[in-house]
């Protein structure tokens, strides 16, 4: 069949009266008023532990949302043996079937599903109803449909044939499971790790982040409600080491799809290439790491402009994006009008609860990350070469606050220049505009991730200079816009050096990973 041309899926605004918002409300409300009991779920069945743990809400660290259940390495092994198990049928089975089960999913999302995923997104991750809404609802549909689109793509790339020679090319699964290691930042993103190599006929185990299971488990419902068949994909949740020594130790492991942390992400491919020999077949490793996004203006930039993608790309969902602009190089003789509109948006910002529909800014994710900001705040308020500019103040009597605070410096190589803090921290250097060409050989040689990069400048040749310059410093541009919020379909995103593999998620290369194509040659003899 001809599958829909996927469209993106539009944004509901949940303005104060709308019957959108008192939905939400409705679910938000429901959610609160009652404790969910998270299973894994391994070959269908819901598997429950004697281990459980609390989930909390980041802004509310009071009240309790639910308990998941923790698994061990038997559990795993269980997780591998039903995926082993329903691999073949899986994957004999017509691409028409996974196409329509993932497109049911994307239409489950975009209705009865909405307000539960963006109501668990706001409660557990604690993101507003925008930043929810921008995510859990409208970027997993268009992962879900655009990705159905390039699967038909890849299997229509056919070869030519000649006469009396007929060649044809299948684009077979992995043989073996798939690990998805998903983050907590990104509702869409954990679910498009796990759906992505199923949708090609693999089987997954999906470990999520242990602070978005909440979210997590929402989506396995619409997938098993979307009739994703018993043992395609399992849902785990472990420890990293219990995971990791199971996974990366069998012989059927035969790739990850990965977001998260650079670390974490080299550690598993050091493992990986000690384990190399135990494995049947070469693992894809594709990963999205970590990212020191930055904003980069010229002297003919729009200062309102730039002002406003500070704003919004550094303080968006707390900075948690691995998008976020976190280092800014700005031109001096710019400097005081962009500082006028940038500290006049940021004294209108609110934070609090993601549920009132009112603050843009929320709580960062846990009490490990507060304390790492809350420290490196500290560290500038004392560093001789660093200011506080704006924010700074700290609070995690209620949740996990950390005010938008952004540092100015006069050292370009200043720790929060260079290191990801993933959370509402903005770092500012001031250049001479005589100096653009160092300030562009320094930024590209700071540049150990590569993730988003944002221009500003209203001097096209300048435009392409800077790009041009900084080509391998970012796997996304962005021209006098923000660096977050790339859309499926319109802007494939993903970075290179310390960023991951660029493998774009949402994407017909992304998919291309999940495939092992073996042509056949059919002669008419
Ligand atoms: N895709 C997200 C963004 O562009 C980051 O993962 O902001």
């Amino acid at each position: 069949f001809n599958v829909p041309t996927a469209q993106n899926e539009p944004i509901y605004s949940y303005a104060p009266g709308s019957p959108e918002r008192a939905s939400l409300q409705q679910q938000l409300d429901a959610y609160l008023s009652t404790t969910l009991d998270i299973p894994m779920v391994i070959g269908g069945e819901e598997v429950r532990t004697d281990h459980t743990i609390s989930i909390h809400p980041p802004h509310n660290i009071q009240h309790t949302l639910g308990h998941y259940h923790q698994g061990d390495e038997t559990d795993i092994y269980r997780a591998i043996d039903a995926a082993q198990g329903a691999h073949q049928k899986w994957a004999d089975l017509a691409w028409e079937h996974r196409a329509s089960i993932f497109l049911k999913a994307a239409d489950l999302i975009a209705g009865p599903y909405r307000d539960k995923i963006n109501a668990a997104t706001m409660l557990g991750q604690s993101k507003n109803a925008f930043q929810a809404e921008i995510d859990a609802a409208c970027e997993l549909v268009d992962f879900l449909r655009f990705n159905v689109n390039y699967m038909t793509q890849i299997y229509a790339d056919q070869p030519a044939s000649s006469p009396g020679v007929w060649n044809r090319v299948e684009y077979r699964p992995l043989e073996g499971f798939v690990f998805a290691l998903t983050p907590f930042n990104f509702t869409s993103i954990a679910g498009n790790l796990p759906s992505a190599p199923a949708m090609m006929g693999n089987v997954v185990i999906w470990k999520p982040s242990k602070t978005a299971v909440y979210s997590a488990h929402i989506i396995m419902e619409v997938f098993r409600e979307a009739g994703v068949p018993d043992g395609v994909i399992n849902l785990v949740f472990a420890s990293g080491p219990v995971a990791a020594r199971v996974i990366f130790d069998h012989p059927d492991f035969a790739g990850i799809h990965f977001t998260g942390s650079t670390a974490v992400f080299q550690d598993i491919w050091k493992t990986i290439g000690n384990n190399i020999l135990k494995y049947k077949t070469y693992p894809r490793i594709v990963g999205e790491t970590g990212g020191k996004d930055f904003v980069i203006a010229h002297k003919s930039c729009d200062a309102r402009a730039v002002a406003t993608a500070l704003t919004r790309g550094a303080f968006e969902y707390q900075g948690q994006k691995c998008s976020a602009a976190s280092r800014a190089y700005l031109p001096a003789s710019k400097w005081s009008e962009i500082k006028e509109h940038f500290l006049g948006q940021l004294k209108d910002l609110t934070m609090g609860d993601p549920c009132d529909f009112s603050h843009f800014v929320n709580a960062v994710i846990d009490e490990a990350s507060f304390d790492k900001l809350a420290g490196e705040i500290k560290a500038a308020q004392a560093a001789p070469e660093a200011e506080i500019l704006f924010g700074g103040r700290c609070d995690k009597t209620v949740g996990y606050f950390i005010e938008p605070t952004v540092i100015l410096t006069t050292d370009p190589l200043y720790r929060t220049m260079q290191e990801e803090l993933f959370g509402p921290v903005l770092t500012i250097y001031i250049y001479d505009d005589q100096k653009l060409d160092e300030t562009l050989d320094l930024l590209d040689k700071t540049s150990i991730y590569a993730l988003t990069g944002a221009v500003f400048a209203q001097d096209r040749y300048v435009i392409e200079k800077i790009t041009r310059r900084l080509a391998n410093a970012a796997g996304n541009f962005y021209i006098n816009d923000k660096p977050t919020g790339a859309v499926v379909g319109q802007q494939p995103f993903g970075g290179a050096r310390g960023s991951g593999t660029n493998d774009k998620a949402g994407s017909y290369l992304n998919m291309l990973r999940w495939v092992s194509p073996a042509p056949s040659k059919k002669t008419s003899t």
